[in-house]
C-alpha cells in the first residue's frame, strides 16, 4: 500500500484501532462501479476544459477500467488503512498508471464524490425496485383476473362486514403498490441531480464544467448549491421513507396471508415450496415466508429512523457521521428487493379455497346492510331501517339463524313493507353486484379496474428510459 492520500500534514501514523474504527471499506466497496463511473466522467471533463491532457485522460480512464475489471474478477486487494472505496481506487490507480493518477482528484473532494456515488447507486436501485414492483403488480392483477367471480367476507375491525370479490381485495393491494411505485419514481426525480463539482463544500477555483459531467452520467440537473450538494442526504431519506411505506403494505398483505392460511380461516393454502415445517410437530406447515416479510418491516423502519437520527442536527456541511448512511441504505435496498422478489414468486402459487370463502360469506350477517338498503327502497328512512335490521339480527342470532333463513312472516313482524323479494336482495351475488358505485366491489367495477390496471401497466415505461409517456 502507498502512503495515505491525505497524510501531508500528519506527523504520526494513524492508530490501528482508529483505522479500523474509521474504515468503511467493508460497506462502501459495493459502490465501486459507480465510483469508477463518476471518476471516469470527472476525467473526461478535466480533459475537456484543459486541466489535464487528452493523453493523461486516456491513461486514467483505462486505468480505472482495469481496476473495475480487477474488482469484478475478485483480484482486488482491500485494506482497512485505505478507509473507503474512493481511496482504494485512487491508490490502486497510482500503482497502475504512476504519478498521473495524482491528478485525478483535481477539482474534486471525497465529499462530492461520495454524494455522487450514492446518487448513482440509488438511482439504479430505484429503477430496479420500480421494475420489480411492476412485476408484482402484474402478478396481482393477473391473479385478480383469474379469481374473478369468487366472493369472500370483507372485514372492518376484523369483524365480518360485507361480502366482496376476492379480486377486489387483491386489487386493493395493486393500488397500494402502484402508489408505492409512484413514490419511488417521485424520489428518483430529486435523486437525479449531480452534486459533482461541489468539491469539499464551496465549489472550486478550476474552470470545471459541471453540466458536462452531469450529462455524461445521465443526470437531468446539477445541484444549485455546493454546500447543499455535499451536506444533504434527503434523497436517501426519501427512498427509505418510500421503502418503509411499501413495507407497511407488504406487512399487511403478509398478515392476511398468515391469517388466511390458518385453520381458523382456511381461506388459502400456501404452496409447499413457500412454506416450512416444524422440527418437532410433523403435521405443521408454517407460513414462514409471509412471517419473515412481516418481520423484515421492522428492519426497514429501523433503517429510516437510523438515517433520520444520523442526519438530525448536523451542522453544514459534510460531517463524518454521514458515512453511517450506507449501512441502513444498503440494508433497505436489499430487504425491499428480496421481499418483492419472494412475494412475486409466491403469489401465483397460492391456492384460494374459494368454496370456504364463499361459505363463510354467507354467515355472520354480511347482508344486513342490504336488508336495510332494501327497506330504504321500500320508503323507510335509513336510520329507521338500521334499527329494524338490528332487531332482526338479534332475533336471528337468538335462533341460531342467518337473516335470509328467517321465514317471511317473522321478517314481516319487524316491518310490514317486507316482501318475498327481500330474499332476492339478500343473496350474495346480488349483494356484491349491486355495489356499482365507482371503485365498488360489483363484478363489473372490478373487471373495469383490472382492465384499466392492465392498460396502465402496458403503458408504463421505466424512469430514465425512453418510451411511451407514463
Ligand atoms: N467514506 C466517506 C463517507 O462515506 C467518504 C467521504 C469522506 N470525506 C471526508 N471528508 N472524510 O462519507
Amino acid at each position: 500500500m502507498s502512503a495515505k492520500l491525505w497524510d501531508g500534514r500528519f506527523a504520526a501514523p494513524t492508530d490501528k484501532v482508529v483505522e479500523k474504527f474509521t474504515s468503511s471499506i467493508d460497506i462502501d466497496r459495493r459502490l465501486y462501479r459507480h465510483d469508477i463511473e463518476g471518476s471516469t466522467a470527472h476525467c473526461r471533463m478535466l480533459a475537456k476544459v484543459g486541466i489535464i491532457s487528452t493523453e493523461e485522460m486516456n491513461t486514467l480512464v483505462s486505468g480505472l477500467a482495469t481496476i473495475g475489471q480487477e474488482i469484478e474478477d475478485g483480484k482486488f486487494v482491500y485494506d482497512d488503512r485505505l478507509e473507503d472505496i474512493h481511496m482504494h481506487i485512487e491508490d490502486r490507480l497510482g500503482q497502475l498508471v504512476g504519478p498521473v493518477a495524482r491528478k485525478l482528484h483535481t477539482a474534486r473532494s471525497r465529499n462530492d464524490q461520495v454524494a455522487l456515488d450514492t446518487r448513482l447507486y440509488l438511482r439504479a436501485q430505484t429503477d430496479m425496485v420500480i421494475a420489480m414492483l411492476k412485476g408484482l403488480r402484474e402478478v396481482l392483477v393477473e391473479t385478480a383476473h383469474a379469481q374473478l367471480g369468487h366472493i369472500m367476507p370483507g372485514y372492518t375491525h376484523l369483524q365480518r362486514a360485507q361480502p366482496v370479490l376476492l379480486s377486489h381485495h387483491l386489487m386493493a393491494y395493486y393500488e397500494m403498490f402502484t402508489r408505492d411505485s409512484g413514490r419511488f419514481a417521485d424520489a428518483r426525480v430529486r435523486m437525479d441531480i449531480s452534486p459533482l463539482g461541489a468539491a469539499a463544500l464551496a465549489g472550486t477555483t478550476f474552470p470545471i464544467d459541471r453540466a458536462y459531467t452531469a450529462e455524461l452520467l445521465g443526470f437531468s440537473e446539477i445541484a444549485a448549491n455546493s454546500m447543499d450538494a455535499v451536506a444533504d442526504r434527503d434523497f436517501m431519506l426519501e427512498f427509505l421513507a418510500a421503502a418503509s411505506i411499501t413495507m407497511v403494505h407488504f406487512s399487511r398483505l403478509a398478515e392476511e396471508l398468515i391469517m388466511w392460511s390458518s385453520k381458523e380461516f382456511g381461506f388459502i393454502e400456501l404452496p409447499d415450496a413457500f412454506a416450512t415445517g416444524s422440527s418437532i410437530m410433523p403435521q405443521k406447515k408454517n407460513p414462514d415466508i409471509p412471517e419473515l416479510v412481516r418481520g423484515k418491516t421492522g428492519r426497514v423502519f429501523g433503517d429510516l429512523v437510523a438515517l433520520l437520527t444520523t442526519m438530525k442536527s448536523l451542522s453544514l456541511t459534510y460531517n463524518r457521521d454521514m458515512q453511517e448512511d450506507k449501512t441502513p441504505l444498503f440494508s433497505t435496498v436489499d430487504t425491499v428487493k428480496a421481499v418483492i422478489e419472494v412475494v412475486t414468486r409466491m403469489l401465483p402459487h397460492i391456492r384460494f379455497n374459494t368454496a370456504t370463502m364463499r361459505h363463510e360469506s354467507g354467515t355472520g350477517f354480511l347482508n344486513a346492510t342490504d336488508m336495510a338498503d332494501y327497506l330504504v327502497g321500500q320508503g323507510m328512512a335509513f336510520r329507521e331501517a338500521h334499527g329494524v335490521v338490528g332487531r332482526a339480527v338479534a332475533h336471528a342470532l337468538a335462533q341460531g339463524k342467518e337473516l335470509h333463513e328467517l321465514p317471511l312472516e317473522e321478517m314481516q313482524a319487524f316491518a310490514e313493507v317486507i316482501d318475498a323479494d327481500l330474499y332476492e336482495a339478500l343473496k350474495l351475488e346480488r349483494v356484491v353486484d349491486r355495489r356499482t358505485s365507482a371503485g365498488g366491489t360489483a363484478a363489473a367495477c372490478v373487471r373495469a379496474a383490472i382492465a384499466k390496471a392492465r392498460e396502465d401497466l402496458a403503458g408504463e415505461s421505466q424512469p430514465g428510459q425512453e418510451g411511451p409517456a407514463s
